[in-house]
C-alpha cells in the first residue's frame, strides 16, 4: 500500500450545503467513535481498523466474522471470496464503451429520441426534433427505473411495462445550436425531455428485447397535468400560480409500491428556477432549498415566465415530492404524494412491516438527511377503501447517536419544536418546509444521501452517501469526503416500522493509493449512488463520479476510471466490479425480470463536459462521448442497457 497521498476534491454547485443549522454531523459521530478506537490501538493502524471497529457495536457484526486484509473487497472481506458473486470482474476502463464480464451480453434498449411506440417519430440524430416530437419519444438522461411484468408464470420474464425517469436535460447536446440562445421553444423541448416514460417491451425468441405498441405507453413531462395528495393540496396558498398544469422535473431516483404503481422523485429542481429580478432576495425557505438568482444555468427564466422566481415565487412550491404514477391505467394523472415531504428526493425504496408501508427517502445535498415515511395502518386496507396508503402516516427523520443507536424523529405539527408558537402553522406548513422541519428537532448531517436498498434476506437498510465536503467533524471517517461510502441499519427487531435502529458503516468506497483506511483491492471505485438488492440478496452498487473529477489526478479518481457497478456481499463485505460504462456517463437505474435473468440499468448522460475529455459542442457534439450509435454524425444519448448471460442464468450467480 503506498503513503497516502492528499486528495483535493472538486464539487459540483449542486453539492454545496444549504444547511446552516448547529444539527450534529453524522460524521461527529462517527469521529467519536473513531477517536474512541484510536485512543484504544493508536494512530493509522486504528484509523485503518475503524471500520471493524464502528461495526462492531452493531447486530451486523455479529453476523459477519472480521476478516480484513487487503485485495478482496469490502471491510472485511479480504481473504473470503463469496459464491454469491458468480462472475469474473472487469478491470477499470476509460474507454468510450460499456463493458460486462465474460460470458455475459448486452443490448441497448431506448435511446434518447427512440419512439415510445413503433412508427412515432423518428429520431434526428443532429437535435432537431421538435418539442412535440420530444414529447412522443424516449426523455434524456434516463436514471430510476422499474420493470412491471405484464402476465403471469414465464411470460412475466418475457413482457413488461420498463418505467424510467429522466433525470436532467444537457442543453448542449439537447439542441443543434446549443444552448448559448434560450428560446420558448427550447424551454417546450426541455420539459418535454424531462419527466418519466413508460414503454411495453417484450422479449423476442433470440433473446433480444424490443419496444412493442402499447396503449400503456405513455410519457410524462415537465407539463404534465398532475394531482396533489395529502396534507398539501392544490388548493394550498403557497401553491397558488397561473402556471396548470405544472408536471415534474428532476426526476432523479425511483420506487415501486407492493400495489403495483411508480414513484418518481423529484431532486434538484431548484436549478430550473432564476430571476433577472436584481432587487430579488430568497426567503429563509428559498435559501434552505438552494434556490438562487442564477438557478442551475438552464436560464429557462429568460424565456418562460413559470421559471422566474421572483414573478412566480409558488411555483418552486410545487416540486420536490415524490411523485406516484400508475403505469397500468394511461390516463390516469400523476399524483404529488405530499406526506412524503418536499426535499430533494433522490429516491423512494419502498418495503413493508406488519402489514404496514414503509418508504425511505434520501435528500440528497451535503449536509442534508435521510428520512422515513411509515404508514397508519394496513395499506390493503387503505387500498381496499379507495385511499392511497402514502396519505396516511408520519414522516421521520433519522438521528444517528455515537454509541451506534439511532432513532427516527417525528415531523408531525404539533410534536417536539414543530409547535404554533414555533412559528409552524400546520402538517402542510411542516411538509413544504421539510428541510427546516428536521433541521428543527435535530435530526444528523449526512454526506449527501443518495439511493437507500433493503436486504430482501434480513430487512437491513443500506443507503449511499456518495460524497461531501467533510463537516467541521469530518462527517464519517473522512474529511474531506471525496469517495464516499455506504451505511446500513438495522431496524429495532427488524421490523421497518420501528423508531429505533442500530448502524454500522459497510464499506468506504475509494482507491487505497490515495486513502488507506480503502481496502477494494482491484475493485476501487467512487462515489456511489445508485443502490438495489436483487432477490438472492447481492447488492448492487453504481457509482456517479462527478464528471469535474472523473479520471483526474488532482482529485484522486485517476484509477478509478469510468463509471461502473459493482456487486457487493453484504454478509462478507466483498465487492466486484461487474460492468464499466462509456465516458461522460454515470450508471443508474438498475431493475430486473421476475426471474432475474434480464438486468436492466441506465447509462446517463455519456458525452457531458468533462474535465478529463472536453466538452461537447454544436460542431462537435461527440467530443467527449460518441456511445451508443457510434454515428460519425450522431452525438451521445443516454440508454438503457439490457444485460442477459450467453448461457442464459440468473445475472450475477455462479
Ligand atoms: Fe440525481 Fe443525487 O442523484
Ligand atoms: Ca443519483
Ligand atoms: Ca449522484
Amino acid at each position: 500500500m503506498s503513503a497516502q497521498r492528499p486528495v483535493f476534491p472538486e464539487f459540483d454547485p449542486d453539492d454545496v450545503s444549504s444547511n446552516s443549522s448547529a444539527n450534529r454531523t453524522f460524521g461527529e459521530v462517527v469521529e467519536t467513535r473513531m477517536s474512541r478506537r484510536a485512543a484504544l490501538k493508536g494512530g493509522t493502524a486504528a484509523a485503518a481498523g475503524f471500520l471493524v471497529a464502528a461495526s462492531a457495536a452493531s447486530p451486523a457484526a455479529a453476523r459477519t466474522p472480521a476478516g480484513g486484509g487487503a485485495g478482496g473487497g469490502g471491510w472485511e472481506s479480504g481473504h473470503r471470496p463469496t459464491r454469491l458473486l458468480g462472475f469474473t470482474g472487469v478491470p477499470t476502463s476509460t474507454d468510450d464503451d460499456f463493458k460486462v464480464p465474460d460470458g455475459y451480453q448486452i443490448q441497448v434498449l431506448i435511446p434518447w429520441g427512440t419512439p415510445i411506440r413503433p412508427g412515432g417519430p423518428r429520431w434526428r440524430e443532429d437535435g432537431s426534433n421538435s418539442a412535440d416530437e420530444q414529447a412522443e419519444q424516449i426523455g434524456m438522461n434516463h436514471d430510476g427505473m422499474h420493470f412491471f411484468p405484464l402476465g403471469a408464470g414465464r411470460e412475466s420474464s418475457r413482457r413488461g411495462l420498463l418505467v424510467l425517469n429522466h433525470e436532467y436535460v444537457d442543453q448542449s447536446l439537447l439542441f443543434p445550436d446549443g444552448a448559448d440562445e434560450i428560446t420558448a421553444e427550447k424551454v417546450a423541448k426541455a420539459l418535454a425531455a424531462h419527466g418519466v416514460s413508460i414503454v411495453e417491451i417484450e422479449k423476442r425468441r433470440n433473446g433480444e428485447w424490443r419496444v412493442v405498441d402499447s396503449r400503456r405507453a405513455r410519457r410524462v413531462t415537465g407539463t404534465t397535468p398532475v394531482e396533489f395528495s395529502g396534507p398539501v393540496q392544490l388548493g394550498h396558498p403557497s401553491l397558488a400560480s397561473e402556471n396548470d398544469p405544472m408536471g415534474t422535473l428532476n426526476n432523479c431516483s425511483s420506487g415501486a409500491t407492493p400495489w403495483g404503481t411508480y414513484l418518481t422523485c423529484e431532486e434538484n429542481w431548484n436549478n430550473y428556477f432564476g430571476t433577472e429580478d436584481e432587487s430579488w432576495e430568497p426567503t429563509p425557505s428559498q435559501a434552505r432549498y438552494g434556490v438562487s438568482a442564477t438557478g442551475g444555468g438552464y436560464r429557462w427564466h429568460e424565456a418562460e415566465p413559470r421559471f422566474d422566481i421572483a414573478a412566480n415565487p409558488n411555483e418552486a412550491n410545487r416540486f420536490g415530492w415524490i411523485v406516484e404514477i400508475d403505469p397500468e391505467k394511461p390516463r390516469s394523472a400523476p399524483v404529488k404524494r405530499t406526506a412524503l415531504g418536499r426535499f430533494k428526493h433522490e429516491g423512494c425504496t419502498v418495503t413493508e412491516s406488519r402489514g404496514r408501508v414503509v418508504a425511505y427517502s434520501g435528500d440528497d445535498q451535503d449536509g442534508d438527511y435521510i428520512y422515513k415515511f411509515v404508514g397508519e395502518g394496513s395499506w390493503r386496507v387503505h387500498r381496499a377503501l379507495g385511499r392511497s396508503p402514502l396519505d396516511h402516516g408520519t414522516l421521520y427523520v433519522a438521528r444517528f447517536e455515537d454509541d451506534g443507536s439511532g432513532s427516527w424523529l417525528p415531523l408531525t405539527h404539533g410534536t417536539g419544536a414543530l409547535t404554533t408558537a414555533n412559528g409552524w402553522a400546520d402538517q402542510a406548513d411542516v411538509l413544504l418546509r421539510t428541510r427546516e422541519a428536521a433541521d428543527a428537532v435535530g435530526a444528523t448531517k449526512m454526506d449527501r444521501p443518495e439511493w437507500i436498498a433493503v436486504n430482501p434476506k434480513n430487512q437491513d437498510v443500506y443507503c449511499t452517501l456518495t460524497n461531501g465536503s467533510g463537516w467541521d467533524n469530518a462527517v464519517n471517517p473522512r474529511k474531506p469526503n471525496p469517495y464516499g461510502h455506504i451505511v446500513r441499519w438495522t431496524e429495532t427487531g427488524r421490523d421497518n416500522t420501528a423508531l429505533t435502529f442500530e448502524w454500522d458503516i459497510f464499506l468506504l468506497a475509494g482507491d487505497q493509493e490515495y486513502d488507506d483506511r480503502v481496502d477494494l483491492g482491484a475493485n476501487i471505485f467512487g462515489s456511489p449512488d445508485g443502490l438495489g438488492f436483487d432477490r438472492e440478496g447481492r447488492l448492487w452498487i453504481q457509482t456517479d463520479v462527478s464528471n469535474s473529477v472523473q479520471n483526474s489526478p488532482s482529485a484522486g479518481y485517476d484509477n478509478i476510471g469510468n463509471n461502473q457497478m459493482l456487486a457487493g456481499d453484504p454478509r462478507t463485505g466483498e465487492v466486484r466490479r461487474f460492468l464499466t460504462g462509456p465516458r461522460g456517463a454515470e450508471i443508474s437505474g438498475i431493475t430486473f425480470t421476475p426471474d432475474h435473468k434480464t438486468m436492466f440499468v441506465n447509462v446517463q448522460h455519456p458525452g457531458e463536459s468533462t474535465g478529463a475529455w472536453g466538452t461537447p459542442t454544436p460542431e462537435n457534439p461527440r467530443a467527449v462521448s460518441n456511445w451508443p450509435d457510434f454515428d460519425p454524425t450522431g452525438r451521445p444519448r443516454s440508454a438503457t442497457v439490457v444485460i442477459r448471460r450467453t448461457d442464459g442464468g440468473v445475472i450475477g450467480a455462479a
